[in-house]
């Protein structure tokens, strides 16, 4: 069956050969959906016949968004670490510990309620891929159900063991990652896609990151790495040694660092919404861009520094705090979240790739960032099914 969707004011396509400038932007277009891909796209006078058409009434439509960095399997609430914040104190990785314990003793009923909620609002958010990692587990079996409850929302599943040592390995830090690399990885790398590090100040250092890449890689694993987040350090380099997906964070880089980036494979993840929740300072993303390296954007949706789940709230604070125009962070939101994912089937329209799309009651995407606070998205599409919004068809 097939379905048009006409009536595109103005279209994002992240294809350049499709539209104007590197978002590929299409004014007055149409899309046809064949079984859940792209089959034609172009000018709204020239749409082919379709089974169904959808009149977006000069609505603007992008990619759905690819969030590439979210800790959506958790129990708890550390509102009052935000508070506390927000009074002055600093943010630091211990908090990790006490969404542990709750963790820990949330049963799977309850761990698969708060994801499915989360995965809701991301969805309402526009979200239409996204990735999901452990790390509040800490123990074999709790970071396995981890793992199996985000399976069962999404194939881009993260093994972070290795987000901090509990505190019954408080002194034992070797022997925490012999386990990493040893049960927890045999245990967890079946409902795995990607291994992940958290490699900063009071978590993992570099030989330990090192370490538990390679375990994880030697296990069928791709690597991806929390990097220079909360003080400059070893992570960016051992990222882009270890043919990382995705370095996260990059919070405190040096140029050295923004250099090894740009001569590598490896996306910079930069998650506005963890500089604004910490009260840290913003990285430049400019200094990325202009050397060349690809840029992603993500929510690191977690319930201690970065509790959102708006996509847009992140472009709007890139926009404004981390200097990137509109139409890059549009981008980085989208097709370089797949590329942090190493995808290139989602992230862009056009033919033959995924009709993951989200419908902006906006004359442009510009108002993304223009209007921020302001909920504009009327509908989203994954596969060219209505996953949310109001009912056209
Ligand atoms: O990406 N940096 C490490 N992990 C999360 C925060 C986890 C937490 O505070 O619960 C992050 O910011
Ligand atoms: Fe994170």
């Amino acid at each position: 069956m097939s379905l048009a969707i006409t009536g595109i004011g103005s279209l994002v396509t992240n294809d350049p050969e499709l539209g104007e400038g590197a978002i590929g932007e299409l004014r007055d277009a149409a899309i046809v959906v064949v079984d859940g891909l792209v089959a034609w796209i172009g000018p709204g006078a020239q749409v082919p016949a379709a089974d169904l058409a959808v009149d977006v009434e000069g609505a603007t439509v992008i990619p759905g968004f690819v969030d590439s960095h979210t800790h959506l399997v958790f129990a708890g609430d550390r509102s009052g670490e935000f508070a506390a914040r927000m009074a002055g104190q600093s943010y630091a990785a211990g908090g990790i510990a006490s969404t542990v314990v709750a963790t820990r003793a949330a049963t799977d009923t309850d761990l698969r309620a708060n994801v499915g909620s989360l995965v809701d609002e991301l969805t309402r958010s526009g979200v239409t891929t996204m990735e999901i990692k452990s790390g509040y587990g800490l123990t074999v079996p709790d970071e396995q159900r981890s793992l199996e409850v985000a399976g069962g929302f999404t194939d881009e599943t993260t093994f972070l063991g290795a987000h901090v040592l509990p505190s019954e390995y408080r002194d034992r830090p070797d022997e925490y990652v012999d386990l990493v690399c040893g049960d927890m990885l045999a245990a967890c790398a079946p409902y795995a896609r990607w291994i992940d590090v958290f490699c900063d100040r009071g978590a993992f250092d570099g030989e330990q990151a090192r370490q538990i890449l390679a375990a994880g890689q030697a296990a069928g694993l791709g690597a991806r790495l929390h990097a220079n987040q909360l003080q400059p350090g070893p992570g960016i380099q051992v990222a882009v040694e270890c043919d990382a997906a995705s370095a996260d964070h990059c919070t405190f880089t040096t140029s050295a660092d923004i250099d090894a980036l740009a001569n590598s494979n490896t996306v910079a993840t930069l998650v506005p919404g963890a500089e604004f929740s910490t009260r840290a300072a913003y990285p430049n993303a400019r200094d990325f861009l202009d050397a060349g390296v690809t840029v992603a954007i993500a929510t690191d949706c977690n319930p201690g520094s970065s509790f959102t789940t708006s996509m847009a709230f992140c472009l709007a604070v890139a926009v404004r705090d981390m200097k990137m125009t509109p139409a890059e962070a549009i981008w980085s939101a989208t097709a370089g979240g797949a590329k942090a994912l190493r995808r290139d089937d989602v992230g862009s329209l056009r033919v033959g790739a995924c009709a993951d799309l989200v419908v902006l009651r906006a004359p442009s995407f510009i108002h993304l960032m223009y209007r921020p606070g302001v909920d504009l998205i009327e509908s989203v599409w994954r596969a060219g099914e209505l996953i949310y919004g109001r009912s056209a068809v």
